[in-house]
């Protein structure tokens, strides 16, 4: 966890009846672990989740005191537990791959390497650890050398698939559904040699054979078949949702039959607020269409209901800005949500929030529909339009949120326009858009691309991504978060269109549209406070984008991201 998780996370328990008793307990335990007591600290962090089930910090330092005291197991189903209530702690995935080294020795030994094929290389061990199990499932595998490992028992697994009467135990065959999760959240990315391809094709074969037939399919070959394509994708694939299966190969069905039947329902559902430009609107909703962005699997545990006002002050303390004093109430847009992870937090963080979430794509709309949980349901409404007509919807909000869309429209800076027309006097916005510095490199890749013809298809992706790993350059894709699953590298290097910025383009806009610059936001909190300090130690303003300029030319990497900012409506 990291100290803003671990924030949320003791401010969610002190909120809870019993939240004091529990974090008390929290203390005592750390004050014995240090004092060198760790059994007396575990006893303590038990009774505190008995009292705070849900407890992630306690939760958290209970797995890490197990594992101190070389209990592997309790450690794992700790840190599984931890998963379950703390999704967002799997998103530091070097802390996660750390974790899952310590907690399976003969894992971290085979990294660099194949990975085991057999109970001798500890493989029974691996799968049968519910952290390792959650973290393929729960989230998406961010590390080349991981990646490689499992691509490489993928390989071993499907040799097994297709011997005559594959034999695997109950473990592996979970672990091999956990693998069936991982693959389709990271939408089949994975390198695919041409004899596994060849071995895949059998597979499916004998199982639409069987399928067809009435004839039992092997648990294990669904679950092998479900981690190279989607078994939704198979002839009479809803007669998968009909047989008894073990409950991990349950799972794999209902995420590759079950929830893609209920988004195709849901399709119908969803209003339709503009029409849709023809042109580039159109060119981009069929890519989206196609590979909905991001695919995800779990949303953040709830924070504290936050103030936007609070947030503001919190990230830009030295910023004048002139409160929007909404503390029971919260009319956000989110415009272009994508499959809408990001509306959905969006909308659990702030107190009193109602928001309008809006995409051109329609198998976007209906995935992030599908995953809105039961409390957000009334909070939350999405709707298909497009951001080049949204100015005359007749509506407006407190809030905007226009993140990595402005930049994929034939005109960003009109796109821009239409959603300032909607906000309130003081409505904050904000905003994410590419760097034409920061995207040099990626420009390499685009170009590489275009140049060696790869198509926009799964395959071709796999391709250029395994061409761009072994390509020697100093600009490591390895780093970027964004290439670890196929829509990502499609937004990323393979995107129909889009245009990228320089700070002085973004401060002649901000000036001529009446909105007020606010300030720079990095995911990363470690990197947002030492920006702030570099602006703080130098004494220049953080809203003064002239200086931002300089800064950027000097430090070209720092936005590789986006530039994420503030602006408020004058
Ligand atoms: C890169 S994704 C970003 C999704 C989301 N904002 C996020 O950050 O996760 C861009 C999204 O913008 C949507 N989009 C692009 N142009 C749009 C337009 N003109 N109107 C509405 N949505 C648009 C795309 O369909 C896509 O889902």
């Amino acid at each position: 966890m990291n100290r803003t998780e671990r924030r949320a996370a003791q401010k969610n328990v002190s909120s809870a009846a019993g939240g004091s008793m529990a974090s008390d307990l929290l203390q005592r335990a750390v004050a014995a672990a240090n004092g060198g007591d760790l059994p007396a600290a575990t006893v303590l962090l038990k009774k505190a989740l008995t009292l705070e089930p849900n407890f992630a910090l306690a939760c958290d330092r209970l797995a890490f005191f197990y594992l101190a005291q070389g209990k592997r197991d309790k450690a794992s189903a700790q840190y599984a537990e931890l998963a379950r209530i703390a999704p967002q702690t799997l998103n530091q995935f070097d802390v996660v791959l750390e974790t899952l080294k310590r907690l399976q020795p003969d894992f971290a030994a085979t990294l660099a390497g194949n990975a085991p094929a057999d109970s001798k290389g500890g493989l029974d061990r691996i799968a049968a650890d519910p952290y390792f199990r959650a973290v393929l499932e729960n989230t998406v595998v961010r590390d080349l050398a991981f990646e490689r490992w499992l691509t490489a028992l993928r390989g071993t697994f499907i040799e097994m698939a297709i011997a005559e009467a594959p034999k695997a135990s109950g473990d592996i065959v979970a672990f091999a559904a956990a693998l069936a999760r991982q693959c389709w959240i990271n939408e089949y990315v994975f390198a695919l040699s041409a004899p596994e391809r060849a071995a895949i094709d059998r597979l499916r074969r004998l199982i639409e054979g069987a399928l067809a037939s009435g004839a039992p399919v092997e648990p294990f070959r669904a679950a092998v078949l479900a981690t190279v394509e989607p078994l939704h994708a198979l002839a009479e694939a809803d007669k998968l949702t009909q047989r008894k299966w073990p409950s991990a190969v349950d799972a794999v069905v209902t995420q590759q039959v079950r929830e893609p039947a209920e988004e195709a329902a849901l399709r119908a559902t969803l209003p339709r607020l503009t029409p849709i430009g023809d042109g580039v609107s159109e060119k981009v909703r069929a890519q989206y269409e196609e590979n909905p962005y991001p695919r995800w699997a779990r949303l953040s545990a709830p924070p504290p209901p936050m103030v936007l006002d609070d947030l503001i002050r919190h990230q830009f303390p030295v910023t004048p800005f002139r409160p929007l004093g909404k503390r029971d109430s919260l009319d956000i847009l989110v415009a272009g949500c994508g499959t809408g992870r990001i509306a959905l937090e969006i909308t659990q963080s702030f107190a009193g929030a109602r928001t309008l979430a809006v995409d051109l794509s329609l198998a976007s709309l209906s995935a992030a529909k599908r995953k809105t949980p039961a409390a957000l349901r009334d909070k939350i409404e999405f709707a298909q339009g497009d951001i080049m007509s949204i100015g005359s919807i007749g509506r407006d909000f407190d809030y905007i949120n226009a993140g990595g869309v402005l930049h994929h429209m034939g005109d960003p800076l009109g796109g821009w326009r239409q959603l300032i027309k909607l906000m309130r006097p003081n409505a904050l916005m904000q905003v994410g858009l590419y760097s034409a510095h920061a995207r040099k490199e990626i420009n390499e890749a685009r170009k590489l691309v275009a140049e060696r013809g790869y198509p926009a298809t799964a395959e071709g992706i796999r391709q250029a991504r395994q061409k761009l790993f072994a390509r020697p350059t100093h600009f490591n894709f390895m780093t970027l978060r964004d290439f670890f699953s196929t829509s990502e590298v499609r937004d990323l290097i393979f995107h129909v269109h889009e245009q990228q910025f320089t700070i002085p383009e973004i401060a002649d806009f901000i000036a001529a549209n009446d909105l007020n610059f606010i300030g720079f936001e990095f995911a990363d909190q470690a990197f947002h406070q030492h920006h702030r300090a570099e602006f703080q130690r130098h004494g220049w303003s953080p809203s003064d984008l002239t200086r931002w300029d300089a800064y950027e030319r000097a430090n070209p990497d720092i936005f590789a991201n986006m530039y994420v900012f503030w602006v408020q409506k004058r």
